[in-house]
């Protein structure tokens, strides 16, 4: 989704700096990009569709010595991606960039035609700072300007916003996007997160919902929504800018997936040396729910069937976007769970509200440090994997999923379900996980096999059965966002209920069956595929691969594991098949098309 950055210095470099941080955004997803500077006499605006190469190439055409800039990387919403929908947005004294979208812009937009306003774009974006303009008109305040205008926004907003009567002071706020001020040694920022100013300085501080900023290349003042003076800490960021380059990988989806053995064994052994969530007591609850999107949603069904099955706890497990319409199920007693790898996904977030509203508890399982959602649960679970920027999300959900096998043996334990030789065997196995991970991951050659043999296919199925099911669904989105293939995922037993119609000669079908009890009827459900002529690729472990070239023609052989570790090995190997046949197709791996990292609109 969109990424803003504002960047005001006692130097000339603004545009420069605002241009890296720009960069560092890249992630969130975009498809066009612009900037506005101060020249020494005016605001300058500079667009491009595309890349922010494109941008940086228009650039170099202009004198940008500049001590004031702001910047926009656009993912569209209302309006085409082209240079005219792209921000930053001028209408009168105000230049703005905005995160997020104001969903009443269309009633706003009357008010403001019929006081003589008129518009270039489609945008929702120039609508606000119209509306800006027209309350700054009317106040001759700019703070206030910026309150007023707030308060007859509706939906989300992150701005940076320069007036054309002080060029070289950008005023920010926030509500539902995300917003982080930095301070350098030579100037101040405004930016949607750390990354973008972590080249320039690891000192920051976040802003609360309906704060407002201005920030100067000396000093930066917070103030309340009533525009009181309030003071704020300065925060130390722990990432630093080398986790956010490839670091020799061909792209940060690898680099993630290679960072997995560490990011799950580091959570494993805090949990056997320093947990800090072993006081949650799921016996105060009547009810779980898990809310989520995308890949953390899957990674909560791995969850609610660890919990399930092992913790003897039933859970609910819904998409975000859906929760609102299971308003009336959610009571003081529920216990709900967010996942969210940003931490700022705008679904997760409204489902998260609308619990604390009804009184539930809310517990978050977060990776990014310090985002809306951590801040916003009663307890956060960090998953502490360090920054991801591949779109695809790799390292994200296998540590959501590691952190749910933990709360599943806490629950067990809590029950008094765990006895001494279950509770060995499962600590053996997430003790273990590095090395067996490692080996899944140096099976590359096969999975560029596998890639060889289905990355000219326009369609692909996936099939499992209990918990393999689950990790088919990640499985199969994983293929989908990076290679753009046409991939299901199905339920083994369910093929036959009307889509093995699709299976065809030569369509592949990749298999899971790692769990022992469920192996003979996946396997019964892979014949029936390969009646009807499917590529057969089989995913299993090592003690069930006896017989298997009577149905499978490829296999994938993964070391036996407990299902409290065995999904991550699974989908690691899934992860990689992904990878190499985006790679086959030549897709923009990290940045696949249409696609945001982070979603910030409902
Ligand atoms: O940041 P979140 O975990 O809340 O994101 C949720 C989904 O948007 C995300 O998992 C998405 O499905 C990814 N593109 C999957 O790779």
């Amino acid at each position: 989704m969109c990424g803003i950055i504002g960047y005001t210095t006692r130097k000339n470099n603004s545009v420069e700096v605002a241009l890296s941080g720009l960069k560092n955004l890249e992630y969130r997803g975009y498809d066009s990009s612009g900037i506005a500077f101060f020249d020494g006499e005016k605001m300058d605006i500079i667009k491009s569709k595309g890349k922010i190469s494109n941008l940086d190439d228009k650039l170099s055409n202009f004198n940008t010595n500049s001590c004031c800039a702001i910047a926009h990387t656009r993912w569209a919403t209302h309006g085409e991606p082209n240079e005219t929908n792209a921000h930053p947005h001028q209408v009168g004294k105000v230049t703005l960039v905005h995160n997020g979208i104001i969903e009443n812009y269309s009633v706003l937009k009357d008010e403001l035609l019929k006081n003589g306003y008129t518009f270039k774009s489609e945008t929702d974006t120039e609508v606000a700072a119209a509306y800006l303009d027209y309350c700054y008109s009317k106040t001759q305040d700019k703070l206030q300007a910026l309150v007023d205008a707030c308060k007859a926004f509706r939906g989300s907003y992150a701005f940076d916003v320069v007036y054309e009567d002080e060029p070289t002071t950008i005023y920010a706020t926030r509500k539902d996007s995300p917003l982080v001020i930095g301070y350098s040694h030579d100037g101040n920022f405004a930016a949607s997160d750390i990354s973008a100013i972590l080249n320039y300085t690891n000192k920051y501080s976040l802003i609360e919902e309906g704060e407002f900023v201005k920030v100067t290349k000396d000093i930066v003042t917070f103030y309340n929504k009533d525009l009181h003076e309030i003071e704020k800490k300065s925060e130390t960021a722990t990432w630093d800018a080398a986790q956010y380059q490839k670091n020799g990988y061909e792209h940060f989806m690898l680099k993630e997936i290679y960072e997995q053995p560490k990011a799950i064994s580091d959570i494993f052994n805090r949990y056997y040396t320093n947990c800090s969530y072993k006081d949650l007591d799921f016996s105060k609850f009547d009810k779980i729910h898990i809310v989520a999107c995308g890949s953390a949603m899957h990674a909560s069904l791995v969850g609610k069937y660890l919990l399930q099955t092992y913790g003897k706890i039933p859970v609910m497990v819904e998409i975000a976007s859906e929760y609102r319409y299971s308003e009336e199920l959610i009571t003081p007693s529920t216990l709900l769970i967010v996942v969210s790898q940003s931490g700022e996904t705008a679904d997760t977030l409204a489902a998260l509200r609308l619990a604390k509203e009804k009184g539930a508890y809310v517990v978050g399982i977060v990776n990014a440090v310090g985002s809306t959602i951590a801040r916003e649960v009663d307890k956060c679970i960090y998953t502490y994997a360090g920054p991801e920027i591949a779109v695809a999300t790799t390292k994200g959900y296998t540590s959501q999923v590691a952190v749910f096998s933990t709360l599943a043996l806490m629950a067990m334990e809590q029950k008094g379900l765990l006895d001494k030789n279950i509770e060995k065997l499962i600590k053996n196995d997430m003790l273990n996980i590095e090395e067996k991970i490692n080996s899944v991951i140096s099976n590359r050659e096969k999975y560029l096999e596998i890639a060889n043999q289905i990355y000219k296919h326009n369609d692909l199925f996936f099939i499992g059965r209990g918990i393999d099911s689950t990790v088919c669904m990640e499985g199969s989105l994983k293929l989908k966002e990076i290679s753009y293939m046409h991939s299901e995922s199905y339920s083994a037993g369910e093929l036959k209920h009307g889509t093995i119609s699709l299976i065809d000669k030569g369509t592949p079908v990749i298999s899971i069956a790692t769990d022992e009890k469920l192996f003979e009827k996946t396997v019964s459900n892979i014949k029936e595929t390969k009646a009807r002529g499917s590529f057969s690729i089989f995913v299993t472990t090592e003690n069930h691969i006896d017989n298997c070239d009577e149905f499978a023609d490829e296999v994938i052989i993964l070391p036996k594991a407990t299902d409290f570790t065995e999904p991550i090995l699974t989908v690691i190997a899934l992860q990689l098949v992904a990878y190499e046949t985006a790679k086959l197709r030549g897709c923009d791996i990290d940045k696949p098309r249409n696609l945001a990292k982070s979603v910030t609109v409902e």
